[in-house]
């Protein structure tokens, strides 16, 4: 049996020698102190640095930890709305892939806030805080639950400034509730909440067509389905993709107000910036693709030929 053990304890020891250490931790400035290391799996061959931001919102994020190099090649960082994700890696022991540096523009006004981005267990109650900046004197909490493979950083904290507004949008696609809460306040560390619970309430009398398109025709006319809607969702939405050449609907549901007149703030925020929602109030009001389609097209038919025959009268 000896001749095993030794062989297994020398194995053991060979592995762990092999292993990659990365530093461990979610941050401000990036900087994890030396006791905050982690030991990758034998599979994990890179130490990735992940900067988070959200203009307007002074929450930047450092997480560092092990991932895989095939991992940083397809990380899906840049913009999405207003969030900024970045992602650096190297794949030596205990390396640093970026030398980076945080800055604040303007002096400390006084203010303290929570600041991070990320999940309950990043940013929730517990979250660190963060003296605030120049004229961002209002503690601002962004939570926001997703469609499902829409997930991105389902909380934002931070300092912001007097543009702010508390607003809730809350949507229903199909059988899928999501919402973005946007709360502003005036006391040091007042966003010190964890994940708020939303729910889609009972129904409400209005009934809208339903659909998420993901390329296989799920929003053509005659696929719509219908939906009940629940509680403060009092209009039927279309979701409009933006591409000049093939305007088409990604999602038709229901939907509160909020959500389309706070059109160029909320929605172009924190949702993709290739897209769009229209709103409208009545119960099937948002059977028509889109703006561009044939029921406007003959619309526009309509007027031009009234136009033609009260010029000839
Ligand atoms: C390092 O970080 C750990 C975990 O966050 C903390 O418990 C410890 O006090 C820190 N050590 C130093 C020297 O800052
Ligand atoms: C959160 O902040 C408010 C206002 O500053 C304070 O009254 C409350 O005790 C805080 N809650 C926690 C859990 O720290
Ligand atoms: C919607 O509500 C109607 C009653 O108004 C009900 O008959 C129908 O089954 C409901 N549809 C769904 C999908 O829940």
């Amino acid at each position: 049996m000896r001749p095993y053990v030794y062989l297994g304890i020398i194995l053991f020891c060979l592995h762990t020698a092999n292993s990659l250490r990365c530093a461990k931790c979610v941050s401000k400035k990036g900087n994890c102190n030396e006791t905050e290391v982690e030991v990758c799996s034998s599979y994990q061959d890179a130490c990735f640095f992940e900067v988070k931001d959200f203009i307007g919102v002074s929450g930047t994020t450092v997480k560092r930890g092990c991932t895989t190099a095939n991992y940083c090649r397809r990380y899906p960082g840049g913009y999405k709305g207003h969030l900024d994700r970045t992602m650096y890696c190297c794949s030596s022991d205990l390396c640093e892939p970026v030398d980076y540096h945080h800055s604040h523009t303007g002096a400390e006004n006084g203010m303290v806030c929570q600041s991070c981005i990320g999940n309950e267990a990043e940013c929730g109650q517990n979250a660190w805080s963060e003296p605030c900046h120049g004229n961002a004197d209002r503690c601002i909490q962004i939570s926001q639950r997703f469609l499902p493979g829409e997930e991105l950083e389902p909380i934002i904290k931070g300092c912001g400034d007097s543009s702010f507004r508390d607003t809730l949008v809350a949507y229903q696609i199909g059988k899928d509730f999501a919402y973005i809460e946007q709360n502003v306040c005036g006391l040091r560390n007042c966003n010190n909440r964890s994940f708020p619970d939303i729910s889609p309430g009972q129904p409400n009398g209005l009934k809208c067509y339903t659909c998420r398109e993901t390329g296989k025709g799920e929003c053509d006319r005659e696929r719509l389905q219908l939906l009940n809607c629940t509680g403060i969702m009092d209009r039927c939405v279309h979701i409009i993709s933006k591409d000049r050449d093939v305007p088409t609907t990604i999602q038709k549901g229901c939907a509160t107000e909020t959500m389309c007149t706070s059109y160029s703030d909320i929605y172009y925020k924190l949702m993709r910036q290739d897209s769009y929602p229209a709103c409208c109030k009545k119960s099937f009001c948002n059977r028509a693709g889109d703006h561009s389609g044939p029921e406007m097209l003959l619309a526009v038919a309509g007027v031009v030929l009234w136009l033609a025959l009260m010029a000839g009268k």
